[in-house]
């Protein structure tokens, strides 16, 4: 096995980051004690950090990439990471607790992207269950929450890959309809640096309330989520079933109720949510 340190040498920017700027990064991130560590391209900043908590990296170990090979989203899809237009970023937690008392954690992170961009471009996104950030009915970021497996410890990679600069143009055919990036919602450039930090701050405050502040977070999280109160899909190995979102769980869990009168409380992970009319 690899240690800290020729993880990250195999991952030394070599190649430009379209003006990505560690010392910019480190220069908004204030009194966060947070360590970033940033990169023109790797596979996936999740796999790599991943292995560096395996060989003991300290909590708050923090990889951006300007661009991803093999980014990774939900349900084992990829995650399209082109450079110089998005942030994808990974930090590495180990909550004071057991992995069973994390149910929570993509709530958790979803509910401090929002405040990241709310501090950094003064609107809000919402929520769409269970991990994508929306706005104007386009999804501006996505959230990819992995469990480490080591002994007696619990560990967490909580991964984001965020649109910034893009406009409609810039996105794939397939997903024009409905990605959107801070640029078009903003009006503004975005500085992707400024946008990295707000990112690791938000974390840094998540991190310190993950267990003791879970029942405010939840109702942040009621707030932002735009799938409560909707008709949904649920897609689940390959069958559609409708339903009517009316709740989070304690556990992030969406509370549905069926037609024929029962309430289902569905997990992340397992179903993929679509509004009747279109992806919200
Ligand atoms: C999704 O939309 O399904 C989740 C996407 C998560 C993407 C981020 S980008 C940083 C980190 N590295 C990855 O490979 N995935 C996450």
């Amino acid at each position: 096995m690899m240690d800290i340190d020729a993880i990250l040498e195999q991952m030394r920017p070599r190649l430009d980051t379209h003006g990505l700027d560690s010392r910019i990064i480190r220069s908004h991130l204030g009194d966060c004690p947070w360590r970033v560590y940033l990169f023109s391209e790797v596979d996936s900043t999740n796999t790599r950090l991943k292995e560096m908590a395996k060989v003991g990296s300290p909590a708050g170990t923090v990889l951006v990439a300007d661009r991803q090979t093999g980014g990774r989203g939900r349900l084992g899809r990829s995650f399209l990471s082109p450079g110089g237009v998005g942030v994808y970023l990974s930090a590495l937690i180990r909550p004071d607790c057991a992995p069973t008392a994390l149910m929570h954690l993509t709530c958790a992170v979803a509910v401090a992207m929002c405040d990241a961009v709310e501090n950094a471009f003064g609107f809000r996104p919402g929520i769409k269950w269970t991990n994508d950030l929306v706005s104007r009915g386009r999804k501006l970021a996505g959230i990819l929450t992995e469990l480490v497996t080591q002994p007696g410890q619990t560990a967490a990679i909580v991964g984001i890959g965020i649109n910034c600069c893009q406009q409609l143009p810039d996105f794939d055919p397939e997903i024009r309809d409905f990605a959107g990036s801070l640029s078009m919602i903003s009006g503004t450039d975005v500085d992707r640096a400024r946008v990295a930090a707000a990112m690791v701050k938000a974390l840094y405050r998540m991190d310190e309330t993950l267990l003791s502040g879970k029942d405010a977070m939840l109702e942040a999280y009621r707030r932002d989520c735009v799938t409560l109160g909707k008709e949904v899909a649920l897609l689940r190995d390959g069958e559609i079933r409708r339903g009517y979102a009316w709740g989070i769980g304690s556990d992030g869990a969406l509370l549905v109720s069926f037609p024929d009168g029962h309430t289902e409380a569905v997990q992340s992970g397992e179903v993929s949510v679509r509004g009747l009319y279109g992806y919200l």
